[in-house]
């Protein structure tokens, strides 16, 4: 039981969902404490049952947290999360800021809950892409060990937090209404489009939000000849990121074998029966905790090769679930 948890960014897309995962998963927490910026600073929120104040974000608001959930854009966590770690306050971050840092661990608790145990500063938690696509690896990694990954994604507009969806439906609904719409999530109009550019460019052609996908797989699988190739898209979506993957593994696994390992796997939900049209999709995807795959199949251009179709909740299992299971798990092993 942690006396008192802190949830920073408790207004965000991510943060409202992070209180309501608290609340409905019981976390066993005597007091809550919701940060944001100074624009929300006064507004009140209820979690299991408490109706709380929220407060601004300072460098000197950590006194007394003993856990901190934190859903904030990235200079935010560059500029605070130190503050709170030199108060002794255990730390899990959402943000990209701190994912690569070495001092910094970067976990999803199926797959490295170890590392999260043994932490003693921030605790990362993936881009939202990396998460459902490392998840849909584990068991075909610990089968027969991944060598390749080829991935695209289809990436929702709430990974770019309220103002994504925000522009979604205001930019569809200027585009149907024949009007023009001043963008402010994306550099292109997101209506009736697809976007082949998400974050900055960063590396060999490839952007930031792609090189998160790299980076952060070989971190969190401890494994760094694991190679990647992302190409990430936004599409008209409001929430879900879809995937395309090929792996291939050293040693072969066949569709069933794959199948099985799936259905095997803790957070993993198969549906794929395309003759009945059954496979993910974001319309039945969202608001689930879980990563969906679908559309198993032999990659016909590689011998040891599989290709299937993956879907999760950005939101959740890609943010606000996998920052909350981390906290489970430090719960778990409270001294
Ligand atoms: P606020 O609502 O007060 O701006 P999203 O990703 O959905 O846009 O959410 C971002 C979250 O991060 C919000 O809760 C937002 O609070 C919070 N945030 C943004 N900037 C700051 C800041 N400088 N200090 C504290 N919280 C911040």
């Amino acid at each position: 039981m942690f006396d008192t948890v802190a949830v920073v960014g408790a207004t965000g897309a991510v943060g409202t969902i992070i209180l309501e995962l608290l609340e409905t998963r019981n976390f066993p927490a005597k007091n809550y404490r919701l940060l944001a910026s100074a624009r929300s600073a006064g507004q009140p929120r209820t979690i299991a049952g408490q109706t709380i104040t929220i407060e601004e974000l300072t460098h000197d608001c950590f006194e007394g947290i003993d856990l901190l959930i934190a859903s904030t854009p990235d200079d935010t966590a560059a500029e605070y999360l130190p503050s709170a770690v030199k108060a002794g306050v255990k730390v899990i971050d959402e943000s990209g800021f701190w994912r690569m840092n070495p001092e910094v661990a970067l976990v999803v608790p199926e797959i490295n809950p170890e590392a999260a145990l043994n932490a003693d500063g921030i605790i990362a938690s993936p881009n939202c892409s990396t998460t459902q696509m490392v998840l849909a690896m584990k068991p075909l990694h610990d089968a027969a060990r991944v060598k390749r990954v080829v991935v695209s994604t289809y990436q929702a507009t709430s990974g770019a937090g309220l103002q994504g969806n925000t522009d979604l439906q205001q930019g569809t609904q200027a585009a149907l209404d024949g009007g023009s719409y001043d963008y402010q999530a994306f550099s292109h109009p997101i209506a009736f489009n697809a976007i082949p550019q998400i974050g900055s460019l960063k590396e060999a052609g490839y952007t930031s939000e792609e090189m998160k996908m790299v980076y952060e797989t070989r971190k969190i699988f401890g494994d760094d000849s694991i190679m990647v190739c992302p190409t990430c898209v936004r599409i008209p979506v409001a929430n879900c990121h879809s995937e395309s993957i090929l792996v291939e593994t050293e040693q072969p696994v066949s569709v069933e074998q794959a199948r099985e390992l799936f259905e095997q796997t803790p957070g993993i939900t198969v549906v794929d029966d395309l003759p009945s049209g059954s496979y993910p999709m974001p319309s039945t995807c969202d608001g689930s905790d879980d990563v969906f795959i679908g559309r198993i199949r032999k990659d016909l251009s590689c011998e040891n090769g599989l290709a299937f179709w993956c879907v999760s909740d950005n939101l959740r299992k890609g943010a606000a679930t996998n920052a909350v299971q981390i906290a489970e798990l430090l719960a778990q092993h409270q001294q």
